[in-house]
C-alpha cells in the first residue's frame, strides 16, 4: 500500500505563532539561523566545527572540558534486556575513560514512557500506564547500580520538567513554520513506533527489525516539514562527515536523505499515553519527538525553573550520541533537523553501533530471545560482563553472545593474564620483602625494555578509548598483562630468590616493575572494569579515595615508590569453573551448558557507592 499524504493547511497557521514564544537569546552557543538554504548552512558549520574530534566545550567556571553523552532513552514495555545494557555499559566506560581525562562528563541515560506500545504492554500486564512506567523505569535504574553504571542524569520522559521542554520545543518548531496538519495514511510498525516505507517491508509486511506484521493507519496528524531540512542536511554530512560513526554508517545516512526526504507526522490522535499537542488536546505528540527531547531536558536542575534557554546554558550541544544502528534515521536526520528547525545547536556525533546477538538474531524485547542481565551479573559479577561485551564485540559491529565464549574469554584475560599475575607477584612479594617494595619503580625500570613498551601500549589503549575502539582497548590493556606475565616467565623471581645476595636483590625490583604494570593496569582497565581496577588499586596498598581520584595521568610509569607496603594477596577475580560434568561433554554440547555458579568475587564496594 502505497503512504498517501494530504496536506490540508499546509503551514497556513504556522505564521500565527499562537504558542507565544519568545525568540532565543543572541547567544552565539545555540543560536541557530531560521531561514533555510544557503544561510543556514553557514550556521551549520560553525554549529558543527568544534576544538576537538567531540566537540566538547568549556562550561561550569573550573576550566574543565565538558563532554556530554547520552545513551537512548530505553522503552519501558519490559524490563531491560542484554542487548538494552549494552549500549549503557559502552557509555558508561566513555564517560569514565573522559572523565579520567579530567573532563566534566554529564552522562545522561533514561526511559522513554509514553505511546502506544507502552499503553499496550502496560494493559497486558493489568497496571495503568503510570504504574508501569515507575516499576519498569526503577528496574532500569537497578540494573544500572548492579552493572556499575556511573550516570549523572536519569531522564524520565513522563517527568513534568520534560514536558515543559517538549511543548517549549513544539512552540519553536510551529513559530518556525515547520508544522502543519494532514492526513496520513501508511503502515505503522507499533514496535518501531514508526510509519513504515512499503519497499523496506520484508513478506507480508514485515517489519525487517522486529519480524512481526506492520498495520494499516490512517489519521489526521501535526506534520514536521523535515523535507525542507534535505539540503541543510546533505552539506551537514558532506562538510562534517564525522558526524555519524561508524564511518560505514554515514553511507546509509546519506542514501536516506539523497532518497527523499518526506515530512513525518508528529502527533497522534489515536494514543492518549503522551504528550497534548499544545493548542489541541485531541491529539499527542508523537513519542519520537517526544523522546528525543530528553536529551535536553535531562540537563535541567530539578529545583530550577525549567525552559529550553536554561537547559541549553547546561550542556547542550551533546558531545555524543551512542545508539543502536536501528534507530539511526532518528538520530542523524529527524533529530538534527529538529533542531535546525528549533534555532538549537546540533550534536557533535552520532555513534550507531551493531547489536548483540543470541544465535545470530538480534536479542530483543520483542522477539522475546533476550538475555536476562540480572542473572548475569548475579553469576559473573559486573566486570564480567562489561568486559566480555566489549572486549568481544568490535564496536559498531554485532557480536554474537555465548555462555561458552564467556567463560573462556573472562577466565583467560581477567582471571589468568591479569588475577592471577597480581596474586603471584604479592605472594612472592610476601614471602620474601614483608610486603614491602624495595625501591622506587623508576628505579627498578631502569635499562629494563618492559617499561617502555608498557608505555606504547598505555598510549594504544589510549588513542583506542578516544576514537570509540572499545575493543582495541581492551586489547592493548590485556597484552600490558601479557607482557607482564613474559617478564615474570623470562625472570623467574621465585629461582633468583633462592640463590639469595644480588639475584635476590634484582628479583625483589623484578616485583616492583611487574606491581607497577599491575597498577597501571588498573588505571587503563578502570573505564572497563571498574570494580576489579579497584580491587587491584586496594591490593596495591591504596584506599578507595585515592582510587576514585586517578586519573589518566596515573597511567604514567613511576607512582609506586620504594617502602610502599602491600596489601594482603586475595584473588581479585575468581576463575569461573565448569561443573564436572559440563566439562566431560563434547565441547558443542557444552555451548549450551550452564555454569557453575562462580566463587564469588571478591567484595568491594562498587565503585559507584563508594
Ligand atoms: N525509546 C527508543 C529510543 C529513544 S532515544 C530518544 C528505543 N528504545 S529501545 O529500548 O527499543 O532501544 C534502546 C536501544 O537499545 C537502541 O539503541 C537499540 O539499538 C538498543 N538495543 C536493543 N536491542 C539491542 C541488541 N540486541 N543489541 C544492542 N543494542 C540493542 O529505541
Amino acid at each position: 500500500m502505497a503512504s498517501r499524504l494530504n496536506t490540508s493547511l499546509h503551514n497556513a497557521l504556522s505564521f500565527l505563532n499562537p504558542f507565544n514564544t519568545k525568540p532565543f537569546s543572541s547567544r552565539n552557543s545555540f543560536r541557530f539561523s531560521k531561514k533555510l538554504a544557503s544561510s543556514q548552512s553557514s550556521s551549520v558549520k560553525r554549529a558543527l566545527y568544534c576544538t576537538s574530534s567531540f566537540g566538547t566545550h568549556e562550561n561550569g567556571g573550573d576550566g574543565a572540558e565538558t563532554f556530554v553523552l547520552t545513551t537512548p532513552l530505553y522503552y519501558v514495555n519490559a524490563p531491560p534486556h542484554m542487548g538494552s545494557a549494552y549500549t549503557t555499559i559502552a557509555a558508561d566506560s566513555i564517560a569514565r575513560f573522559q572523565r579520567l581525562l579530567g573532563k566534566n562528563v554529564i552522562f545522561i541515560t533514561g526511559t522513554d514512557e509514553h505511546g502506544e506500545k507502552i499503553t499496550t504492554s502496560a494493559a497486558a500486564n493489568g497496571r495503568n500506564p503510570a504504574e508501569h512506567c515507575d516499576l519498569i523505569s526503577q528496574s532500569y535504574r537497578s540494573l544500572w547500580k548492579d552493572l556499575d553504571i556511573a550516570y549523572d542524569k536519569f531522564i524520565r520522559t513522563t517527568d513534568p520538567k520534560h514536558e515543559a521542554i517538549v511543548k517549549e520545543f513544539y512552540a519553536r518548531v510551529f513559530a518556525n513554520g515547520d508544522i502543519y496538519r494532514a492526513d496520513y495514511e501508511g503502515l505503522y510498525c507499533v514496535n518501531c513506533e514508526e510509519y513504515k516505507d512499503e519497499k523496506e517491508l520484508l513478506e507480508n509486511n514485515c517489519c525487517p527489525v522486529h519480524q512481526m506484521p506492520c498495520v494499516a493507519r490512517k489519521e489526521d496528524n501535526y506534520f514536521f516539514a523535515l523535507s525542507k531540512y534535505q539540503k541543510p542536511l546533505e552539506e551537514i554530512l558532506s562538510q562534517n562527515p564525522r558526524f555519524v560513526q561508524p564511518s560505514y554508517r554515514l553511507n546509509e545516512v546519506q542514501s536516506w536523505i539523497k532518497s527523499g526526504l518526506r515530512d513525518f507526522s508528529i502527533s497522534r490522535a489515536l494514543v492518549e499515553w503522551g504528550i497534548p499537542v499544545p493548542d489541541d488536546n485531541k491529539q499527542t505528540i508523537y513519542v519520537w519527538f517526544d523522546a528525543l527531547l530528553g536529551y535536553i531536558s535531562a540537563l535541567t536542575e530539578d529545583d530550577k525553573q525549567q525552559n529550553l534557554e536554561t537547559a541549553v546554558a547546561l550542556g547542550w550541544p551533546a558531545s555524543l550520541h551512542l545508539i543502536g544502528k536501528d534507530i539511526l534515521r532518528f538520530h542523524a536526520v529527524y533529530w538534527p533537523a529538529m533542531l535546525m528547525s528549533a534555532g538549537l545547536n546540533l550534536p557533535k556525533m552520532v555513534f550507531g553501533h551493531g547489536f548483540l546477538t543470541k544465535d545470530g538474531m538480534k536479542m530483543g524485547k520483542s522477539l522475546g530471545n533476550t538475555l536476562d542481565p540480572f542473572e548475569l551479573v548475579q553469576k559473573f559479577g559486573p566486570d564480567a560482563v562489561r568486559y566480555f561485551v566489549l572486549r568481544e564485540v568490535e564496536f559498531g559491529n554485532d557480536g554474537d553472545y555465548s555462555e561458552d565464549r564467556f567463560i573462556k574469554i573472562v577466565n583467560a584475560h581477567l582471571a589468568n593474564t591479569i588475577g592471577n599475575l597480581l596474586n603471584r607477584t604479592l605472594g612472592l612479594l610476601k614471602k620474601n620483602c614483608e610486603s614491602t617494595l624495595v625501591v622506587d619503580s623508576t628505579i627498578a625500570a631502569e635499562g629494563i625494555p618492559l617499561k617502555a613498551t608498557v608505555e606504547k601500549l598505555v598510549e594504544k589503549a589510549r588513542t583506542n578509548y578516544e576514537s570509540l575502539s572499545l575493543s582495541s582497548a581492551c586489547e592493548a590493556v590485556l597484552e600490558i598483562g601479557n607482557a607482564g606475565n613474559s617478564y615474570m616467565d623470562q625472570r623467574a623471581p621465585w629461582l633468583l630468590f633462592k640463590q639469595g645476595g644480588v639475584s635476590a636483590e634484582a628479583a625483589a625490583k623484578d616485583l616492583v616493575i611487574i606491581l607497577e604494570v599491575m597498577r597501571i593496569i588498573a588505571v587503563a582497565l578502570s573505564p572497563i572494569a571498574p570494580c576489579l581496577s579497584l580491587r587491584i588499586y586496594s591490593q596495591l596498598g591504596y584506599s578507595v579515595d585515592q582510587f576514585n581520584s586517578i586519573t589518566w595521568n596515573d597511567t604514567k610509569w613511576g607512582a609506586l615508590k620504594g617502602g610502599q607496603v602491600m596489601a594482603q594477596a586475595n584473588p581479585v577475580f575468581a576463575r569461573i569453573e565448569l561443573n564436572p560434568e559440563e566439562e566431560k561433554k563434547p565441547k558443542d554440547s557444552q555451548k549450551t551448558g550452564k555454569a557453575k555458579v562462580r566463587v564469588e568475587q571478591p567484595q568491594t564496594k562498587t565503585v559507584a557507592e563508594a
